[in-house]
C-alpha cells in the first residue's frame, strides 16, 4: 500500500502511526504534476510542452503513478473486510495497455460490450477478475464471455436471464450470474448517471426477486448464481447513498437464505465516487469510501446473521479521472461585445464530450507559463466544433495567448471512452507518463483511418467515369 509521511485528515491506517493512503480523487491534479525551470508544468518529470511538441495536440496524458495510487487506495480501504475484490469499470477507460496495467495490479475488470471484451481478452485478461455488465448484451456478447472462461455475467432482465440460460446449455457451459438490483436509492447526480433509482433502464425491480429463483433453480444445470450486484450511479460525492445500499443489499441476502435457502457467496456494491474537477467538488476520498462501505456492510450482515460474502466495489471514474490532462494549443482568441474573450483550442466535444452532455466543469492552466497571473477578463475556452455548445469551460481567467499549450485537469475519465468522430475530426493520441518515461498507448487516428472504413457504391464510381469520358 502507497503511504506518504503526513496526516491530511484521509484515511488514518492504524492506531499509532500517521501513515496515510492518499486518496488522488481528493485533488484536482495528478499526484505527479511539477514545474521546471522553464516555468513549464510537468508531468511524471516531464514537460507537457515537450509532450504537445512531440506528439502533436490535443493529446490525452495519463499518469501511470496516479492511476496505481487510486487503486491502492481503494484497495488499503477494504483491508478490514475478510474477502474483497476490486474491478475497475472500464467504460471509464479501456485500451489495451491498461488491461495490462490492471493485470499487473492484481484488479478486476467491468466489461460491457464485446469491443471491451476484446481488448481484456486480447491482453489475456484473467477470466475470473471478468465481469460482463450491460443492460442489452448481444447473444454474442454472452458466448464470447463463456467461452473465454469463468466470466461474472452480470444478469439484468429477467429475459437475459433466459437467453443466458439458453446460450450456456447450448455451449454446455455453467454460466457464473449476479442479478443486477435497483436498490431504489437515488443519489443526488447528474440524471443522466444516476442508476440506482426506482424505474431505472438498469436492473431488476426488488420485488421481481423472489420470481426469478425457482427458475434459475430449475436451469441449476447452466446457472450458477453467486450474487447479487447494485450500481446507483456515477458521479456521486456524498458517502450517503453508498451507506444505505449495504442495507438493502443485505435484507435481500437475508431473504434469500430464509425464504429460498440460497446462501450467496458474492456482493458487488458497484462504483460511482466522482473526483475533484474544480475546487467546488468535494467527494469523499477512496480509501475512506472504500473503507466506510466495507464497514457498513459489515455491520449490516452482523446484523443479520450472515457470514461475509466476498465484497466486489467497481469504481471507474475515481481510478482514472484525475491521472488524466488534455493538452490543447490555443488557436484564435476571439473579443466579445461584452468584453468577455473566447479561447478556441483545437480540440473539444469530440475529445471531451462531458461538459456538453453533463455540463461539466474543469480546471484549466498554461503549461508553458505555469506561474502566469489570472487575467481580470473572463474568458470561455471553446472548442473547436460546430456545435454553439462546444464550451469546454464557461469562465476562466487564465490569460492565454494563441499558441500557448493549454493542460485541461481531470479528464482521464469519460473522455476518451466517450469521444467521437464529429465533423470527421480524427481522435487524439494517448501517452501514458511514468518516471520521466512516455508511452505512446493510443495512437493518434489519421486521415486514412478516417476512410478506412468508406466503401463507395459502384454505380458512383461509375457514373463519374462515363461523365469524364
Ligand atoms: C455497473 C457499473 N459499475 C461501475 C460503474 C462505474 O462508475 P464510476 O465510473 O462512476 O465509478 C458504472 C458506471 O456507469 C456502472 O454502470
Amino acid at each position: 500500500v502507497a503511504t506518504i509521511q503526513t496526516f491530511n485528515g484521509d484515511g488514518v491506517d492504524s492506531e499509532n502511526t500517521a501513515l496515510v493512503v492518499e486518496s488522488p480523487n481528493l485533488s484536482i491534479k495528478p499526484v505527479t504534476i511539477g514545474t521546471n525551470d522553464k516555468n513549464h508544468i510537468t508531468l511524471a518529470g516531464l514537460d507537457l510542452v515537450d509532450l504537445a511538441d512531440n506528439y502533436g495536440t490535443p493529446l490525452w496524458v495519463m499518469d501511470e503513478q496516479t492511476i496505481k495510487q487510486a487503486i491502492q487506495a481503494v484497495k488499503a480501504g477494504l483491508d478490514d473486510y475478510p474477502d474483497a475484490r476490486v474491478a475497475y469499470a472500464g467504460k471509464a477507460f479501456l485500451c489495451s495497455a491498461m488491461c495490462h496495467l490492471l493485470k499487473e495490479l492484481q484488479v478486476g475488470l467491468d466489461v460491457v460490450s464485446e469491443g471491451e471484451l476484446y481488448t481484456a481478452t486480447q491482453a489475456q485478461f484473467p477470466a475470473d477478475m471478468l465481469l460482463l455488465h450491460g443492460n442489452n448484451k448481444s447473444p454474442r456478447e454472452i458466448e464470447d464471455a463463456l467461452n473465454y472462461g469463468d466470466v461474472r455475467i452480470v444478469v439484468d432482465s429477467r429475459s437475459e436471464l433466459e437467453m443466458v440460460a439458453a446460450i450456456a446449455r447450448k455451449l454446455g457451459r455453467k454460466a457464473r450470474i449476479f442479478l443486477r438490483m435497483i436498490p431504489g436509492i437515488e443519489p443526488d447526480t447528474h440524471p443522466h448517471i444516476r442508476t440506482g433509482q426506482d424505474l431505472s433502464k438498469f436492473g431488476i425491480a426488488i420485488e421481481e426477486l423472489d420470481s426469478l429463483i425457482p427458475y434459475i433453480k430449475r436451469f441449476n444445470l447452466e446457472l450458477d448464481l453467486i450474487g447479487l450486484h447494485a450500481h446507483i450511479g456515477s458521479g456521486v460525492s456524498q458517502l450517503d447513498p453508498f451507506l444505505k445500499l449495504p442495507g438493502v443489499m443485505t435484507e435481500l441476502l437475508k431473504k434469500l437464505k430464509d425464504q429460498h435457502e440460497i446462501v450467496l457467496p458474492e456482493l458487488d456494491l458497484g462504483g460511482g465516487m466522482s473526483i475533484t474537477f474544480t475546487e467546488k467538488d468535494k467527494p469523499v476520498g477512496l480509501y475512506e469510501w472504500s473503507r466506510e462501505i466495507a464497514h457498513a456492510t459489515m455491520s449490516s450482515l452482523s446484523k443479520h446473521g450472515l457470514v461475509a460474502p466476498r465484497l466486489w466495489l467497481e469504481p471507474g471514474k475515481a481510478i482514472v479521472g484525475t491521472s488524466g490532462i488534455t493538452l490543447y494549443r490555443v488557436g484564435h482568441i476571439k473579443n466579445l461585445t461584452d468584453g468577455s474573450v473566447c479561447i478556441a483550442v483545437d480540440g473539444g466535444m469530440a475529445d471531451n464530450p462531458r461538459p456538453i452532455t453533463y455540463q461539466a466543469d474543469y480546471l484549466v492552466e498554461i503549461a508553458n507559463r505555469a506561474n502566469a497571473q489570472t487575467s481580470s477578463t473572463r474568458a470561455q475556452l471553446v472548442g473547436r466544433f460546430c456545435e454553439q455548445g462546444d464550451v469546454l469551460i464557461k469562465e476562466t481567467y487564465i490569460p492565454a495567448k494563441t499558441g500557448d499549450v493549454v493542460a485541461v485537469y481531470g479528464t482521464g475519465c469519460y473522455n476518451y471512452s466517450q469521444s467521437s468522430n464529429y465533423n470527421r475530426v480524427a481522435t487524439p493520441a494517448c501517452v501514458l507518463v511514468s518516471n520521466g518515461k512516455a508511452d505512446i498507448i493510443i495512437e493518434r487516428q489519421t486521415k486514412e483511418d478516417l476512410l478506412s472504413k468508406d466503401r463507395v457504391p459502384d454505380r458512383f464510381l461509375k457514373s463519374q467515369q462515363k461523365s469524364s469520358e
